[in-house]
């Protein structure tokens, strides 16, 4: 076994011989600050450390049973998929670190409440929920803690989709990994909002994973980014602690345009900003010089999401009337 959590997984894993069926939900995870950008990709190790919101109902629900048919299978949003297809490759690969060369063949079935791969973090939703139910058809009984580091080896995002509200994922120093996991803030933001501004619900051209290795190997710009980042989510942190809208909104948005003109100076350019990403930007701009106080983030696809405060969510919705609201802090119906 090659790493910590590797090691760590195969001695949970020490006496198991079969699996029985568990589900689990995990929700879907929006940065406020930044990952972009690994020192390790075998780990999924991040160069600085990102906070994110969760997105309460939205997220991912994942079944985990013993295969009837003595085959793995795999079903997305209640379709078979090919064992070779792209997804199903990596759902087998991760539930391979449990299984280690055991013969026990596995039924995995997960269902998303978010559009997948199209920039709203499928996969963290995605890696969480399966860690989830593999580690409770395996009867593992391990800490979020715990499963947060493994989920982290699936999607580097995937550490943040434990928990409701804010998440911090700091980025560690151990070559390991070991100290790398994300941990609750113990701070609740009732008034806070998000809301997604749809563009394209298709799958993105070119995963985060291929993009930011691409973004870090070719971009100038990219030397600047883990300390700035660093110090954006530190700085985020802080706003979230006082609770002051007016320091949060600005850096948030700050932090997402930085890790996007990172990308567009790589070479060849990564854009997954479209025209229509651009003028919705340049409609909240406008609304900002009105006196509108929302702010824009966006990740690896083309959609936008904005943060505000429940006091503006008349006038964003009237701005952007095919915005999704989600209340992050809501009591959350079936997601527990
Ligand atoms: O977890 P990944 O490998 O899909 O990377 C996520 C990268 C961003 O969504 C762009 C940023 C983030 O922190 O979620």
């Amino acid at each position: 076994m090659a790493d910590a959590v590797r090691r760590f997984i195969s001695e949970a894993m020490a006496d198991v011989t079969a699996a029985r069926p568990a589900k689990a939900y995990a929700p879907s995870n929006i940065a406020l600050s930044k990952y972009w950008g690994k020192r390790d990709a075998a780990l999924n190790l991040p160069l600085n450390s990102s906070l994110s919101i969760s997105l309460g109902d939205l997220g991912s629900h994942t079944a985990v049973a013993p295969s009837v048919s003595g085959q793995d299978e795999v079903l997305l949003n209640g379709a078979h998929l090919d064992p070779g297809s792209a997804f199903a490759t990596r759902a087998l690969r991760f539930a391979d670190i449990f299984r280690a060369g055991k013969e026990i063949p596995l039924r995995i079935e997960s269902e998303n409440t978010i559009p997948t791969a199209a920039g709203l973090a499928s996969s963290a939703s995605g890696f969480a929920a399966l860690t989830k139910a593999l580690c409770a058809a395996f009867d593992l009984g391990l800490s979020e803690t715990e499963m947060s580091r493994i989920a982290r080896i699936g999607s580097g995002s995937a550490a943040r989709s434990f928990w409701h509200g804010f998440v911090r994922w700091s980025k560690g120093e151990a070559a390991d990994g070991w100290d790398s996991y994300g941990s609750r803030l113990n701070h609740t933001w009732d008034d806070l909002r998000i809301a997604i501004v749809p563009v394209n619900k298709g799958v993105k051209p070119q995963s985060s994973r291929d993009g930011m290795n691409h973004t870090v190997e070719t971009s100038p710009l990219f030397a600047g980014w883990p300390a700035q980042a660093e110090a954006d989510c530190a700085f985020i942190e802080q706003a979230i602690l006082a609770r002051d809208f007016a320091a949060l909104g600005p850096r948030v948005e700050a932090n997402a345009l930085a890790m996007h003109a990172t990308m567009i100076a790589a070479r060849p350019p990564l854009a997954y900003l479209t025209e229509k990403s651009w003028n919705i930007l340049s409609r909240l701009w406008q609304a900002r010089t009105e006196g509108l106080e929302a702010y824009a983030t966006m990740d690896a696809g083309p959609n936008v999401k904005l943060i505000f405060e429940a006091r503006s969510e008349h006038e964003v919705l009237a701005i952007f009337p095919d915005a999704a609201v989600v209340e992050p802090f809501a009591k959350l119906s079936s997601a527990g």
